[in-house]
């Protein structure tokens, strides 16, 4: 029986720790920073309630063979903590966070051989503190390793997909760029319904091309039709879909700024490519989130 610890018990990792307890092969515990008694889940195939362990100190943490982390990129640091605690000599540690830096982010802590990188493909959202809300059919993406064909198996007897890719790269930077365009909501404050703008598509086109170009320096395989693919996804959602950096600033939270704008400008300037869109992007953002 695999044991799993889920560090963060919001949209992602309240969602991804109830549909695991729904698999009784595995046993599962969630690391809280504010506590919860259990959580329920409403998801496209049915409501439940899942009953994990909750642990609220990293003190209380036992060794398991999975750690999932799926807290804001921000509260990193924070969600290492737990570790020490958590984490043996081959604990497996998948990060279930926006961006391409997973690897990066916690290689201070791990050796990089046990951390397996997950783009998330799940639309949800925490409505009250020990309920989560999946809009939309779940699916996470992993690279194709030994590491993440046991993270797949983890997730048998769910309702969520797990891709197992061998591009994961691509897939990873494909990603960041329809994350990246959706600074353009988050500054105007309108819904994906913005996307039918032209000028405001013209915006997001700059942002992805420079997303794109990066990506291609390191070594993603992206042309510019990525361009298309996320201006029409954009189009395609219910018009008054909010993403979560544009939900974040409604309601006053830190926004993830760096992870999906920033990382741009910070490879841009390594390789060489100007990313004058992006730049704008941080610089406006940075200065509302200073704002308070
Ligand atoms: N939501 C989506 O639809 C979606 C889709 C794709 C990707 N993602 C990505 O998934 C990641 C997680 O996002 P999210 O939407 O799930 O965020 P979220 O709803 O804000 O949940 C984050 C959770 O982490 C907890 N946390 C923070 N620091 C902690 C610590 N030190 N120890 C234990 N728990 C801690 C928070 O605790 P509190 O309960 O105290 O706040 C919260 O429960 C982000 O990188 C996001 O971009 C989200």
């Amino acid at each position: 029986m695999p044991k799993i610890a889920i560090i963060g018990p919001g949209a992602i990792g309240g969602l991804v720790a109830a549909w695991l307890c729904q698999n009784d092969r595995n046993d599962v515990s969630v690391c809280v920073r504010t506590p919860i008694r259990h959580i329920h889940a409403d998801t496209p195939y049915g409501s439940f309630e899942a009953h994990p362990k909750i642990l609220t100190e990293p003190s209380q943490g036992e060794p398991v063979d999975w750690v999932l982390v799926a807290t804001k990129s921000y509260d990193s640091d924070k969600a290492a903590a737990w570790f020490e605690g958590l984490c043996h000599d081959r604990t497996q540690v998948a990060i279930l966070q926006n961006g391409v830096e997973h690897v990066e982010r916690f290689s201070q802590y791990l050796p990089e051989e046990r951390i397996l990188p997950i783009v998330v493909q799940c639309p949800s959202e925490r409505t009250e503190p020990e309920k989560v809300c999946q809009r939309r059919p779940a699916s996470l993406i992993t690279p194709n390793t030994e590491a993440g064909e046991a993270f797949a198996e983890l997730f048998s007897r769910t309702k969520i997909d797990i891709l197992v890719e061998d591009d994961f790269l691509t897939l990873a930077w494909r990603k960041l760029c329809l994350n990246a365009a959706g600074a353009v909501m988050a500054l105007t404050l309108i819904p994906a319904k913005v996307a039918h703008n032209e000028d405001a598509a013209k915006i997001m086109e700059g942002i992805i091309k420079e997303g794109a170009a990066v990506a291609r320096a390191e070594g993603a395989n992206l042309d510019d039709s990525v361009v298309d693919f996320v201006i029409s996804t954009y189009q395609k959602a219910p018009g008054d879909s909010v993403n979560s950096l544009h939900a974040d600033r409604v309601i006053g939270r830190p926004m993830e700024i760096d992870l999906r704008n920033g990382v741009i400008v910070r490879l841009g300037k390594k390789h060489g490519i100007a990313t004058p869109y992006n730049e704008m992007v941080v610089a406006l953002l940075n200065a509302i989130e200073a704002r308070g």
